[in-house]
């Protein structure tokens, strides 16, 4: 049986270490759907559309990766999808406490795993928000992000 995955997160926008995860999870699964949240509560620099965009430019080269967008909770979205795991990257211990508490949830709502993976070390400081304040101060993030984000960076003149 083939087996499903999904990488879930805000990704506005992904970065470098959102696709060094992605990259690796693929190589794990047959199918792995990067899904993005649609959250009406936080509108965020880029549109969900956008931001999918992106991810898809971005993961191009990766076979088996597909980009998404759900809403709601993601155990719902995993149910209806037929993904058995959940992947996280995980940066540093201040990342571990919030992340296996929503682990827990996710499991003891449905019994859905989530699996860590530890992103590697040149990305454990990288953060969408820092990315963004970065750029949007003229610094250099050109190293940190996807050429598809620092182009839309580009157009938007946050760079
Ligand atoms: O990139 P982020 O913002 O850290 O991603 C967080 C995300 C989207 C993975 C998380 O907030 C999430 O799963 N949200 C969906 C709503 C949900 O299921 N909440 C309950 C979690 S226990």
């Amino acid at each position: 049986m083939k087996r499903k995955a999904v990488c879930p997160g805000s990704f506005d926008p992904i970065t470098n270490g959102h696709l060094d995860i992605i990259e690796r999870a693929s190589q794990l699964y047959d199918d792995l759907i990067v899904a993005v949240l649609v959250n009406p509560e936080k509108a965020g620099l880029f549109d969900v559309n956008s931001r999918m965009s992106m991810i898809r430019e971005s993961t191009a080269h990766l076979s088996g990766v597909t980009v998404d967008s759900f809403h709601g909770l993601l155990v719902h979205y995993c149910r209806d999808q037929g993904i058995e795991v959940i992947v996280k990257g995980l940066r540093a211990i201040s990342d571990f406490e919030y992340e296996v508490q929503m682990a827990q949830m996710n499991r003891g709502l449905t019994g859905i795993e989530t699996v860590f993976m530890p992103t590697g070390p040149e990305h454990g400081h990288l953060s969408s928000s820092l990315i963004k304040a970065v750029s949007h101060f003229g610094g250099d993030v050109s190293h940190l992000v996807p050429a598809p984000v620092l182009e839309r960076l580009r157009e938007r003149g946050e760079d």
